[in-house]
């Protein structure tokens, strides 16, 4: 062969891997792999850090996240819990909610119907995929398909919830109960985001009193016409888990994500510059804050890193809800949480904005948070 022609071989050979990928790790898995593929090995500076893992199974009770009770949230102890509330948020930029009312089967039919979803044949789920940003149903794989180096060990379906009865029939129609089980999980968790919402907004002092009673109706209504999507994650078991991970580290675009994980563990997030795994409790949800609020509270709650590690063991699922204003509101430091102590740190921010920014680059890390930023 000669030297062109060789060149050629191995482009052609370069494609079929590329096409190949692009199909997901659950594709890949499927085949039969017991390494992990050159495409999503990440630089060691990069890799999950084993030690740190050790460091953190030693001091086990140092990754606990805070629990706050909803129901005791509701009660004559709120005040309490609302400072909790604005700690948790502070500090952590996270916390786990238990006893929120949303009922188990509820919870279990979300898992288990994501769960049938990965199983299905691929042709079946490749045809919910589309590179369309906007696009009410997409499934792919690793972070950003179009423009990751490094790929990650992660397939997806994200699925736009609003507004739900104009998005319900563009769902999965298989397995043929999705459409049902993820609209009335999508409704439970919307209702359950507005009332965190206007906790978390009388934690900042904005709501609460008499007064200021039609502000609070004004920015709940925005919040009920808000956007909603729900990212389905599928981490398959991994052959060499310390070379990936099953997301990059980022943080969250809206206001607040709801997320349910299944009993495996792989959710880690940047705490007083370590990574800690989140421990998962059963029927919780691990909420976070994510840059819209940072923004709305000129930086008082924090929109923290996290990333997701894998697992030679088992395969993973979570589910993500993602919660905002409307797509075209525009999001700056609400004006109460502005004064001369506190100046405004943030530039006013739209979710096209942001669409934009991570069309145009990748979206690793906090940039497009500290590309709000005035400094
Ligand atoms: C996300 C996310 C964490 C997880 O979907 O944005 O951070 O544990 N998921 O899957
Ligand atoms: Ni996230």
């Amino acid at each position: 062969m000669s030297p062109a022609m060789v060149m050629a071989a191995k482009t052609k050979q370069n494609d079929n891997l590329e096409s190949q990928y692009q199909k997901g790790v659950k594709h890949l898995c499927e085949n039969g792999i017991n390494k992990v593929p050159k495409k999503y090995i990440l630089p060691v500076s990069d890799r999950p850090n084993m030690k740190d893992r050790e460091l953190i199974n030693v001091n086990k009770q140092n990754l606990k996240l805070p629990i706050i009770d909803f129901a005791e949230l509701q009660g004559s102890n709120r005040p309490q819990v609302l400072k909790s509330l604005a700690n948790a948020c502070e500090q952590y930029g996270f916390f786990q909610l238990v006893n929120h009312g949303i009922p188990s089967d509820v919870i279990s039919s979300m898992i288990d119907v994501s769960t049938r979803f990965f199983e299905l044949p691929f042709e079946e789920r490749a045809k919910y995929m589309s590179s369309d940003m906007q696009s009410p149903v997409r499934y792919g794989t690793s972070f950003n398909q179009n423009k990751d180096d490094v790929f990650c060990w992660r397939d997806f379906l994200k699925l736009i919830c609003n507004p739900i009865s104009d998005v319900v029939p563009h769902w999965p129609s298989s397995p043929v109960d999705l459409r049902r089980l993820v609209a009335t999980y999508a409704k439970e968790t919307k209702y359950l985001f507005l009332m965190i919402m206007v906790s978390i907004l009388e934690s900042l002092g904005l709501v609460g009193t008499t007064e200021n009673k039609t502000e609070e109706d004004d920015i709940l209504k925005d919040f009920q016409d808000g956007s909603q999507l729900m990212v389905v994650n599928c981490y398959p078991p991994c052959p060499e888990p310390n070379l990936t991970l099953g997301m990059p580290p980022h943080s969250d675009y809206g206001f607040l994500t709801l997320l349910l994980q299944d009993e495996v563990e792989g959710l880690q997030i940047q705490h007083q510059d370590k990574w800690v795994t989140v421990e998962p409790i059963a029927n919780a949800f691990v909420v976070n804050v994510g840059d819209h609020l940072e923004i709305f509270s000129n930086g008082k709650y924090k929109s923290v890193l996290h990333r997701v590690s894998v697992n030679s063991m088992k395969s993973r699922i979570s589910v993500a809800s993602l919660h905002s204003l409307p797509f075209n509101y525009m999001v700056g430091p609400s004006p109460k949480l502005v004064n001369e102590e506190n100046p405004r740190g943030y530039k006013d921010t739209d979710f096209s904005s942001f669409l934009e920014y991570i069309s145009s680059c990748e979206p690793k890390r906090k940039n497009f948070l500290e590309s709000r930023k005035l400094c």
